[in-house]
């Protein structure tokens, strides 16, 4: 643990950012199962975002994985410093004025609530992508779970490894049963609803 750090408050302030691009930074946070749809939901968002004329940045867990938190596995330890990490990222995108959206599958309901105690209330949208197991597993987009079941990965979610459910998400998407456009529109509205966006 450092010492002897002094925290200087910025003399330009989060709002200050935010209010340059016209826009309020938040922090969308999409968590489910391996196979769930977060990373093509987010990406999907993400352009309509764009689309509309606001500046996003998207963190996604495949490739904070490959740079950020490359020494990290998939253990309890690893995947609790993991989200930690990206939640402190996603702070300093946020305050840096941005809307963020970050998939990552974040197991732990502890760990999750710990991101949302970094943001102001209203600014941290769970969002829980709800799609059964048996549909993440059938499509089994990269033969993870099919090497999971042969017990050639340890610890994969779903199959070794758990997955707590979150209890009150602010928007629940199930992609088994709606379409990538439907989710995005679902939110959308629901950002609008929030008053996060205007359009
Ligand atoms: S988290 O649990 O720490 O939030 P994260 O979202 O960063 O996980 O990474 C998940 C991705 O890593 C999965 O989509 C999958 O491609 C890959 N992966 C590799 N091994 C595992 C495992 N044991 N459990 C889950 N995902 C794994």
């Amino acid at each position: 643990m450092a010492e002897n750090i002094v925290w200087h408050d910025h003399k330009v302030t989060r709002a200050e950012r935010a209010s340059i691009k016209n826009q309020k930074p938040c922090l969308l946070w999409f968590t489910g199962l391996s196979g769930s749809g977060k990373s093509t939901i987010a990406n999907a968002l993400d352009v309509a975002l764009y689309q509309r004329g606001y500046h996003t940045f998207l963190l996604d867990g495949d490739n904070v994985r490959h740079g950020l938190c490359r020494d990290l596995g998939f253990s309890d330890e690893d995947r609790v410093e993991n989200i930690r990490r990206i939640g402190e990222i996603s702070k300093l995108f946020a305050d840096a004025g941005l809307i963020v959206l970050s998939a990552f599958i974040s197991p732990f309901a502890s760990d999750r609530r710990m991101v949302r105690n970094l943001f102001p209330e209203g600014e941290f949208i769970e969002v829980y992508l709800d799609t059964p197991l048996e549909t993440c597993e059938a499509r089994d987009p990269k033969g993870l779970y099919e090497k999971a079941r042969q017990g050639e990965i340890r610890h994969f979610t779903g199959i070794d490894s758990p997955y707590e459910a979150p209890s009150h998400p602010e928007v629940r998407l199930d992609t088994s049963v709606m379409s990538v456009d439907a989710c995005v529109e679902s939110l959308i509205t629901y950002m609008v609803f929030r008053e996060l966006i205007t359009r």
